[in-house]
């Protein structure tokens, strides 16, 4: 949406499309959410969704879907092998991304799954400008390891750097010489690179990292899933690019890669995944494996209503009024954060806003999990669901020792087209609260801790009363109905 400017004031962001369809919404009580909180084992991740007011876990498969979305989730065509809809699917994909080949699977962790069953062998490194839970995960299942590459200054949390997620070259190619070539299967880019706050990498940045990788020899893997906040913040950041369309852009992009897979979750705005293969014989070599672990060839696991919806849903991510809602919601929610002097992420990236944890409650040692704290005292202190990524969401050394993240978030998800400014501003002013407030906030410790992926199914306590006084200290303020 282009900046619409204002006649009595500074220009706001503004929704370009208008609600056709609600879902009531419930606050509960502070006392009732302190409950739930409990019941949940202080994971955000096992609250039911009818006790949230908010939700902002996850942008992924939460997006609000199209009038257009809709309607093409009536014209499905159902058959278990060589359904018209997989091919409308594949035809969209390829007009987008210039690529022919598409193997679908039903989320992007299958994707990740189906690439490191190929291509990960015991010892082998991939490089990455940054990791994603699942998609590390799936390589270190296979005795893999992952090695993170983005500059230093990705870390760091405030900023004005406009990409963040750019991966350090020097450092690829030392390590590549250090592994040796033959030993990194594939060097994987996340576009908008999640972990570290949505932060998006430039073009000239993949273009570089791409041509090394291919000057070794090496396959180069595009995880798309969050492209479309990417492709908005290289349009407006970038040099050069704001007179490119979207679709321009993303065709440079694609050009670079071997292969590129997605989330639909995220790209595409409905539920599914898949991977593009540019060369034919190393889709033919990867094509087994959908039968086997996802569903045949021209489904993957998806259901053909969500293939439908997310082949219009891929056009919509190509359109700058579309894709620029979540980025200046980020922005709007982000810059009014750091006006009230709490700690974010700056600049705003995609996805969500995020608290930096360390500084917001750097009374709380790391190993007692500062961000998943605070994820839910933000919960009890507004009904407002985020999620933990920092200690929490890493998963520990062989040794058992924690294996410390180097940042610690909490994201406050802006799912595309769902909350509105007034529901957004009701954030910050709780987070503000919160921030005023933060010395009542506490530990978090583990009573029982799975081995992987913990922060899904992990339960944990206060390690102390410190959950209660919190709540007695917002009842004082915003009374016992709030
Ligand atoms: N890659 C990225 C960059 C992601 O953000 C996600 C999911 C995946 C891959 C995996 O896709 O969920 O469809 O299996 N991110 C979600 C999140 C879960 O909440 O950030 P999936």
């Amino acid at each position: 949406m282009p900046e619409i400017k204002f006649y009595k004031h500074e220009p706001i962001p503004l929704e370009m499309h208008k609600v056709k369809i609600v879902q009531q919404l419930k606050l509960l009580p502070v006392d009732e959410r302190l409950k739930k909180m409990k019941e949940a084992g202080f994971n955000t991740f096992q609250l039911h969704n009818g006790d949230i007011f908010m939700d902002m876990l996850t942008d992924s498969g939460v997006n609000a879907m199209s009038d257009e979305m809709l309607a093409g989730m009536m014209k499905p065509d159902d058959a278990y092998a060589g359904s018209e809809t997989f091919y409308r699917m594949r035809d969209k994909l390829e007009e987008i991304f210039g690529i022919k080949y598409f193997l679908p699977a039903h989320q992007g962790r299958a994707c990740e799954n189906i690439l490191a069953s190929f291509y990960v062998k015991p010892d082998n490194c991939v490089i990455m400008n940054y990791h994603f839970t699942t998609a590390k995960a799936h390589i270190t299942r296979l005795g893999g390891r992952v090695e993170e590459l983005v500059k230093e200054e990705g870390l760091i949390s405030k900023s004005n750097l406009p990409f963040k997620g750019d991966i350090d070259l020097d450092a690829v190619k030392a390590c590549i010489e250090k592994e040796t070539p033959e030993n990194v299967p594939f060097i994987r880019i996340e576009a908008g690179t999640n972990l570290i706050g949505g932060q998006p990498i430039s073009y000239a940045n993949m273009k570089a990292v791409t041509e090394l990788a291919k000057s070794y020899g090496i396959p180069t893997v595009l995880d798309a899933s969050l492209l479309q906040d990417n492709l908005y913040f290289i349009k407006m950041r970038e040099e050069g690019m704001k007179d490119k369309s979207i679709r321009e852009i993303t065709r440079m992009i694609a050009d670079l890669y071997d292969i590129i897979y997605f989330s639909g979750r995220k790209f595409g705005f409905a539920r599914g995944g898949g991977i593009l293969v540019r060369e034919e014989s190393l889709y033919h070599a990867m094509e087994d494996l959908i039968p086997m672990f996802e569903g045949f060839l021209t489904y993957g696991g998806m259901s053909v209503r969500e293939m439908e919806a997310l082949t219009v849903g891929f056009d919509e991510s190509m359109e700058m009024d579309v894709i620029s809602q979540g980025p200046q919601f980020i922005d709007y929610c982000v810059r009014k954060l750091d006006e009230y002097g709490v700690p974010v992420i700056t600049p705003g990236g995609g996805l969500g806003a995020h608290l930096d944890a360390m500084q917001f409650v750097s009374h709380i040692p790391q190993d007692q999990y500062p961000a998943g704290a605070l994820v839910c005292a933000l919960y009890i202190c507004g009904g407002i669901r985020g999620m933990e990524r920092g200690t929490l969401s890493e998963e520990r050394n062989a040794d058992g020792s924690e294996r410390f993240a180097s940042m610690e978030l909490v994201r406050m998800a802006l799912p595309r087209r769902v909350f509105t400014l007034s529901q957004t501003e009701y954030v910050i002013d709780r987070v503000k609260w919160l921030y005023d407030h933060r010395e009542l906030v506490g530990g978090l410790r583990f009573v029982h801790e799975p081995k992987t992926l913990r922060f899904f199914t992990g339960i944990l306590e206060a390690t102390s009363d410190w959950p209660e006084k919190l709540a007695a200290a917002y009842k004082a303020d915003f009374g016992e109905d709030q």
